[in-house]
């Protein structure tokens, strides 16, 4: 639909490192905290691969050096030349070296926290990644107050208002830089409305708005095969989790979507105009809603502007005014923990 259609003006390559950069390009650090885990080590290796990056630091409670030494023999420009590794990337083990992974980051990405397994909900994960996502905003608050943070750790629709309101408790709260990355729901829908329709996936752009749970991750499609796709991508990480029977959720593809969304936020913040993404942040676009996932504009600052919904077809209408209950409740429990003493 025409109104949807314009998603985002920058797309990931499968080589980054292929990118045209324009000549103001300023290279930036990143910290992944959660960087030994499942989606941790692919989403290293494709920032590995990301020219706009100079430093990235890697941390982790569970020994992450052991990838810090295989990423750093590749030979791409990424590198850490103060603490720990001589060449290529740092490993920071260990809540001590959780300042010394922040300090100078300008970009800060959590995929910290326990996965799903069959039959769970992504809200069963809230007692184990409230207090980790908490832990973790706390150092952000003190070591990187400025940076922008992409929160992948579930439940998001609950993580994302607990960095919130921990990095406010700190006085250093701005809205437009706590980012819950939404991304992996755009990239699927944007793979299955391809397959279901013959296209070449790169000409299909599909904002995914509301959350990240259940109904409300809301595709705003609007062809014949809608209601049989929405249910699709609102399950596609309980197709995930069955299909790895135990062994945990999305690792790869979260990793791609992360990758995709941090190289946006990337060139954002160098510069670059008109980049567009979908991100589940504090917002004014749902007045129901204080935190809400919708198109933004991003820039230095992080999100720089909403876009507005557009015209939404009755099954879209419905759709957002079904995910109500669940995305209020989310967004609440998650405020009351992070004020809790
Ligand atoms: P994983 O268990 O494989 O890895 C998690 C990593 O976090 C581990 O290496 C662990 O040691 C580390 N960790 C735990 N506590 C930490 C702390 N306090 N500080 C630093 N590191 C810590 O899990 P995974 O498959 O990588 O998934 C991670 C999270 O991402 C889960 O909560 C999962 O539900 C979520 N996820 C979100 C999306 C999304 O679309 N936003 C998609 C897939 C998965
Ligand atoms: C996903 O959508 O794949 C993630 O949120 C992980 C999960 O638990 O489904």
């Amino acid at each position: 639909r025409a109104d949807n259609v314009q998603l985002r003006s920058v797309r990931s390559s499968a080589a980054p490192q292929g990118r045209t950069l324009g000549a103001t390009v300023e290279a930036k650090n990143v910290a992944l905290l959660g960087a030994a885990g499942g989606i941790g080590q692919p989403l290293a290796l494709l920032l590995k691969l990301n020219p706009q990056i100079t430093e990235l630091r890697l941390y982790d409670i569970a020994n992450v050096k052991g990838v810090a030494a295989d990423l750093s023999h590749i030979n791409t420009s990424v590198k850490v030349v103060t603490m720990g590794w001589q060449s290529g990337v740092s490993g920071h083990t260990g809540p001590d070296e959780l300042g010394a992974a922040l300090t100078g980051a300008d970009l800060v990405i959590i995929p910290a926290g326990v996965p799903r397994k069959p039959g769970m909900t992504r809200d069963d994960l809230f007692n184990i990644n409230a207090g980790i996502v908490k832990t973790l905003a706390t150092g952000v608050a003190q070591h990187a107050p400025g940076a922008i943070l992409n929160i992948i750790s579930n439940p998001v629709n609950s993580t994302v208002p607990i960095a919130a309101e921990t990095l406010k408790a700190a006085g250093v709260y701005d809205k437009r830089k706590v980012l819950g990355v939404t991304t992996l729901d755009v990239v699927r829908a944007e793979t299955f409305v391809a397959e279901a329709k013959g296209l070449d996936v790169v000409d299909v752009q599909v904002p995914v708005i509301g959350g990240h749970a259940g109904e409300t991750i809301l595709p705003l499609l609007s062809q014949a095969e809608a209601a049989a796709l929405t249910q699709r991508i609102q399950n596609a990480g309980t197709e995930v989790v069955e299909a790895k029977a135990g062994a945990g959720s999305a690792t790869l593809s979260m990793a791609y979507a992360a990758a995709r969304f941090a190289e946006s936020v990337l060139l954002a913040l160098n510069g670059e105009k008109d980049v567009v993404e979908c991100t589940f942040v504090e917002s004014d676009v749902h007045p129901d809603f204080k935190f809400f996932a919708s198109k933004v504009v991003l820039g230095p600052n992080g999100v720089e502007d909403f876009l507005p919904l557009g015209e939404l077809s009755p099954a879209e209408q419905a759709g957002l005014d079904g995910m109500n209950e669940l995305l209020t409740k989310n967004i609440k429990t998650g405020i009351e923990f992070a004020n809790k003493a």
